[in-house]
């Protein structure tokens, strides 16, 4: 199939781009960054990978591509600024309303984050994922009307990636995650794009949901919004 991913140079988006072109996809690549992908030397012959640099918050920027059959919307950024809104929710919907609305279409995927449903870390993230997950069941009702395909948003709590390495390397703020996340640990984006192709290829019959995948992390207010 041909797989749209968006944040693929780091992190959940390059494992998620990894997993796909190991099951023979065609993977496309969004990111601020270089590639990051094509130099993985244990990426099957079998699947293909195409990179684009652009700024998913800049529309103009996204390139041209017809029939794109998963469309997964990763690329986010955690900095407490606007930028978080700008990124994770105006770019996201730049992305959806360009690749989203047409016949090939079959599943559309969000990485929102539990933030969207405890309220947990920094306001203008929090806000940015939970316009994600409203937006993500606007999009469901348009996508099930016309084209009887799934659309759905990932919540994860922690994941070690390079998003998260300010919590992982403080043990201050380590101790106060682990404290209301039960599991008492966290994923590893390996695990995230698991998730990622479960939604969206095996997966033929849920859509609107946003899934809690935090290893049970609940909102604690004042132990965990980051100052
Ligand atoms: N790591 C976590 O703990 C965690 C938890 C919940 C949700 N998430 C979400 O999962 C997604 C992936 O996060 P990650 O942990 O893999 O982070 P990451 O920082 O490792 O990777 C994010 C990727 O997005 C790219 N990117 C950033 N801004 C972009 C832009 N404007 N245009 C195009 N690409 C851009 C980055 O260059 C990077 O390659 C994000 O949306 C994040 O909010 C992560």
């Amino acid at each position: 199939m041909k797989v749209l991913i968006t944040g693929t140079s780091s992190g959940i988006g390059r494992a998620a781009a990894l997993r796909f072109i190991r099951e023979g996809h065609s993977v496309i690549g969004i990111d601020v960054l270089e590639d990051t992908v094509s130099s993985a030397n244990d990426v099957s012959p079998s699947g293909s990978y195409t990179h684009y640099i652009a700024d998913i918050s800049k529309k103009e920027t996204l390139p041209d591509e017809d029939g794109i059959e998963i469309l997964i919307n990763n690329a986010g950024v955690q900095t407490g600024t606007q930028k978080d809104i700008d990124v994770n929710l105006t770019g996201t919907m730049n992305v959806t309303e360009k690749y989203a609305f047409q016949g090939k279409i079959r599943s559309v995927l969000f990485n929102s984050s539990v933030s969207a449903l405890t309220g947990n870390e920094f306001p203008a993230y929090a806000a940015s994922k939970a316009g994600v997950t409203g937006y993500m069941r606007n999009v469901a009702i348009r996508l099930a009307n016309t084209y009887r395909a799934t659309c759905n948003a990932l919540c994860f709590g922690g994941v070690t990636t390079d998003l998260n390495r300010y919590v992982m390397e403080d043990a201050e703020k380590w101790a106060r995650i682990m404290y209301v996340t039960p599991l008492k640990r966290w994923a590893t984006a390996e695990e995230a794009a698991e998730w990622c192709y479960f939604m969206t290829v095996v997966n033929t019959f849920c859509t609107g949901q946003a899934i809690d995948i935090s290893g049970g992390e609940r909102n604690c207010a004042d132990l965990f919004v980051w100052d």
